[in-house]
């Protein structure tokens, strides 16, 4: 329903064609606080016209205007402030939401569009990092939120699985390694051949030599370096993979850097071709003075290929196969200078996806102040971290709900659903640090606290037994519901305004929202009584938890009926 098209009818009714129906539907503005109004016109934007004061032109206007299906209008200042009939209006809302359910504030904006996300995309044998976390709960998110608006978000994993580092580690595992520490314990094991040779390379520069001869061999597919190769990409990503499950987020493709080894010629001959790859000190290179951005080297003078040589492929792949309506890569914000550089070469290239390529950037993140580098072993500590988060779930329901017959479920989901709102709630592109006790806590900003706000919606709802809404009247004039209301209403426009900024947080904000007025709405009406306007009060509840579960769901957080 679309109550800003009933204002501007009004609006327009007592107007002589001075602005169209599209500029008054545009200047019109949400007040600040709910005292003035739900919508507002500004006066002023008539003064030239009318030759008058804002003020005296708000008044003449007010007094014309019909206001039998308002609750009231009225001139304030410049202002023309316009309140919504509660009744009308929460019986509209209501309805539409029980009626749509889970589909409430669908769009088809999209309309099918495919859209590639580059997400997670870890290292192989190396642990994962807090930033590769913030990569997969934020392109999970952003891609449901794809769904929701219409697209077809397609989730690729562009695992870093392949270069001359795994000539290293091979060299280094065939001196220094043995097959059952690496099934033990893969990823702190490789971590530690690796850097072993590092520290040996520096008094045996030899090595660096076997490692380039061997790296040679792989790319050859020379079948032992490959069999090794292959061995170490399956432990790592079973590593990987136990943390995806504990987050709940899974993959479409896991189409990594090496995918693409045997696909670069076509990138590197359209370059020639159209004269974009130029000589510099030996190495080939794109200029891009044009974009105010430095070359991008692309060949090395060995004629080696470089991580941006495989993103040329990738990109070119991803275009012919999905012909994308959009191209996201979610990937830190250390990397923005690069994806410029990227981008300013697939258009020069003449790429048609190109335009459409988005990197979307997020800032660092630290837990209890420590940064996790990817530096020896802190694998352990990221997954320690969702353990952690769900020990002190199980601790919290433990007290305060000490006989719910699913705690290890619910535990889980909170203690997840916690990291994950914690991350999420943050604009993207803000450092955050973590604490996770404050992210646990059942009150104030967090995951728990709305996840508990859907669970007291469904508590009540069970309280209440078996009622029919969806015939119901659900005419609610009660203003402690107002708030809850228009906060209901809104929800649509966050979906499609948190998709068009990748913006996950807008629906965590929202959430937030929501699950404060209903709390205020719950702490200042007797929900649960027998009179007329019961049914209209369940459904309120009702259309709360579809709409809290709903958001939950779009951030990757899962909704217990009950914790
Ligand atoms: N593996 C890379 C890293 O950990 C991220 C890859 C991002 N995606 C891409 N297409 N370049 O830094």
């Amino acid at each position: 329903m679309d109550y800003k098209a009933q204002v501007t009818n009004s609006i327009l009714s007592v107007l002589n064609d001075e602005l169209s129906s599209a500029e008054v539907y545009e200047k019109l503005e949400k007040p600040k606080t709910l005292a003035m109004g739900d919508l507002a016109f500004p006066a002023f934007t008539l003064a030239k016209v009318f030759h008058k004061a804002p003020n005296a032109i708000a008044e003449e206007l007010v007094a014309k205007i019909d206001q039998s299906s308002y609750e009231k209008v009225e001139a304030k200042g410049a202002y023309i402030n316009f309140f919504l009939d509660k009744g009308t209006f929460s019986n509209e809302i209501l309805n539409e939401v029980l009626e749509e359910d889970s589909t409430y504030g669908q769009n088809d904006n999209g309309k099918g569009g495919n859209v590639p996300i580059d997400m997670s995309s870890p290292n192989i044998a190396k642990p994962i990092s807090m930033g590769h976390l913030r990569s997969t709960v934020i392109g999970n998110s952003i891609a449901k939120l794809l769904v929701k608006n219409g697209y077809h978000p397609i989730k690729d994993n562009h695992l870093g699985d392949w270069g001359t580092q795994f000539g290293k580690l091979i060299v280094a595992y065939k001196k220094w390694g043995n097959e059952e520490d690496v099934k033990k314990d893969p990823i702190n094991n490789l971590v530690k051949y690796y850097v072993k040779f590092h520290k040996e390379d520096k008094a045996h520069p030899e090595l660096d030599d076997e490692a380039r001869e061997t790296f040679k061999k792989l790319e050859d597919g020379n079948k032992e370096e490959v069999f090794l190769w292959k061995w170490f990409r399956k432990v790592s990503l079973e590593s990987f993979n136990k943390i995806y499950k504990k987050l709940g987020v899974s993959f479409d493709t896991y189409n990594g850097e090496a995918f693409y080894n045997d696909k670069m010629d076509e990138g590197i001959q359209i370059l020639k071709d159209k004269g974009l790859l130029v000589e510099s000190q030996g190495a080939q290179v794109v200029k891009l003075d044009k974009y105010n951005l430095n070359p991008a080297l692309i060949l090395k003078s060995d004629g080696a290929t470089l991580y941006i040589t495989r993103d040329i492929a990738t990109a070119i792949y991803r275009d012919r196969t999905y012909k994308p309506a959009m191209n996201l890569y979610v990937v830190g914000a250390e990397q923005t200078y690069y994806f410029k550089q990227l981008k300013a070469v697939l258009l020069e290239m003449g790429l048609p996806s190109a335009e459409n390529l988005h990197h979307i950037p997020f800032g660092l993140i630290t837990v209890n102040g420590k940064k996790l580098s990817t530096r020896s072993g802190r694998i352990i500590l990221l997954d320690k971290v969702l353990d952690d988060a769900i020990d002190l779930a199980k601790k919290q329901i433990e007290a305060k709900n000490p006989d719910l017959p699913n705690k290890d479920e619910v535990a889980n989901e909170v203690g997840v659903g916690a990291i994950i709102f914690g991350d999420l709630k943050n604009e993207r592109t803000n450092n955050i640090d973590f604490v996770l006790e404050d992210q646990l806590r059942f009150e104030g900003e967090t995951g728990p606290y709305v996840q508990y706000s859907h669970a007291r919606a469904e508590s009540i709802l069970r309280k209440a037994g078996d009622i029919d809404l969806h015939s119901a009247d659900k005419q609610l004039d009660d203003p402690t519901a107002w708030e809850t209301i228009t906060a209901l209403k809104d929800f649509p426009a966050v979906v499609e305004s948190a998709c068009k900024d990748f913006e996950p947080s807008e629906v965590a904000k929202y959430s937030l929202r929501l699950a404060k007025a209903f709390n205020k709405y719950y702490a200042h009406s007797k929900i649960l009584v027998e009179d007329d306007q019961l049914a209209a009060r369940l459904s309120l509840v009702k259309a709360v938890s579809i709409v809290l579960k709903e958001s939950l769901n779009l951030l990757g957080v899962k909704a217990p009926d009950a914790m």
